[in-house]
């Protein structure tokens, strides 16, 4: 190809990519922000053995393959991505979910393309539908498209109201499942999704989070996506593969619905990224191994509450699960970072409710130590 004819139009494109970018300056809210935001409140210098629960992470890191691949590659980061890293990830993620590359994007993290998906679907005229409490980045996305949010709350077996959520908006952009939700970690059976994937409003489409979905039993509702409906499925490699702070996260839907997010702009994805979310998938044993190392740390803590006649919410299937301290729960949080114990915040629906996240064995224990005093003691403000 004459690479100097083909110039002008790499130019323009280049030049449209940035200007979509200044259009749409809008700073994504991010689990990280969120969490950090609150330790921000808490007037925190934190302690170097303080327990930190409080952001939905993986204590065990990435995993030792994938560390192997990064000091591997780290040689090579004097050049931007060598595009074969991004097409053999691209390539290795499609076919184990069914789908062709182009039904594929990648990015540094899933949070990016939650917030471009809310940014493109919605406007003033169609709004978003989701859960109450959900994971809040969605919303936060509107304050840029200027959509209404509508939040539907929960099944009393704390899923997404489908029926309720299709029946909030006739004219919606996006009906957002986090599934399982933060920050409850319940689930939504997947007939629920498909029926909501049936009957959601005409031009709307369902932007499903599977972000936890590894840490359940549910099945996934990827191969939607490879029957061209109208979703966009999310996933990250901050969770289960322990990959917050490497960043990568993938967006599966149809092209055409792909393309619209690319506009808001994509930065080059880290080669040390790519390489570690394949080696990650290459280990058959990775997902169901730290699946049961963290369900077995859920049910230990969650039966421990139980026992000692706590509330916890629903029934968690994910590394996160609330409790209802039955007091407000700002002073519930505040008492236990005294204890060097910090937890998640807290959703204005359920002001007495608190997010944990499920640490390793030994921070559970020190969660479990410290909880019961602060709960011994007389509720503080
Ligand atoms: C429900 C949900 N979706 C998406 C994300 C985004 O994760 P990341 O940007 O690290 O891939 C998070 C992070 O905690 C989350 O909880």
């Amino acid at each position: 190809m004459d690479q100097a004819a083909d110039r002008p139009s790499l130019i323009g494109r280049r030049a449209f990519l940035w200007s979509a970018a200044l259009a749409t300056a809008a700073p994504i809210v991010t689990e990280a922000s969120l969490a950090y935001a609150r330790l921000s409140a808490l007037g925190a210098d934190v302690p170097p053995d303080a327990v930190l629960i409080n952001a939905n992470e993986n204590p065990l890191g990435p995993s030792k393959a994938a560390c192997d691949a990064i000091a591997q590659i780290a040689p090579m980061g004097g050049r931007y991505d060598r595009w074969d890293d991004l097409d053999k990830f691209t390539q290795t993620f499609a076919d184990m979910h069914g789908l062709k590359p182009d039904y594929v994007s990648v990015y540094a993290g899933s949070g990016e393309p939650l917030h471009y998906t809310v940014l493109a679907f919605t406007s003033p005229a169609h709004g978003l539908v989701v859960s109450d409490p959900s994971y809040e980045a969605p919303v936060a996305a509107t304050k840029y498209s200027g959509a209404t949010a509508h939040r539907v709350p929960l099944t009393a077996s704390y899923a997404h109201d489908v029926k309720a959520m299709v029946a909030a908006d006739p004219a919606a952009g996006v009906l957002y499942i986090c599934n399982p939700n933060n920050p409850t970690g319940t689930v939504t059976p997947r007939e629920d999704i498909l029926w909501a994937l049936a009957n959601k409003p005409p031009g709307s489409i369902l932007l499903v989070d599977e972000a936890y979905i590894h840490l359940s039993d549910e099945q996934s509702v990827v191969d939607m996506v490879a029957q061209d409906k109208d979703l966009i499925v999310l996933r990250t490699f901050s969770k289960v593969y322990g990959m917050a702070g490497i960043r990568c996260g993938v967006a599966m839907g149809r092209p055409d619905l792909l393309a619209k997010l690319q506009a808001y702009y994509q930065n080059p994805m880290p080669v040390t990224a790519l390489v570690a979310a394949r080696a990650s998938l290459a280990d058959p044993d990775l997902v169901p191994t730290r699946k049961k190392w963290i369900a077995d740390t859920r049910v230990a803590t969650i039966n421990w509450l139980a026992a000692n006649g706590y509330k916890v919410i629903g029934e968690p299937h994910s590394n996160c699960f609330m409790i209802d301290t039955g007091r407000d729960g700002h002073g519930v949080i505040t008492a236990l970072r005294g204890q060097k114990v910090y937890i998640g915040r807290i959703w204005p629906v359920w002001p007495k409710a608190v997010r944990v996240t499920v640490g390793t064995p030994d921070e559970m224990s020190k969660f479990r130590v410290a909880f019961k005093t602060v709960m011994d003691a007389p509720a503080t403000a």
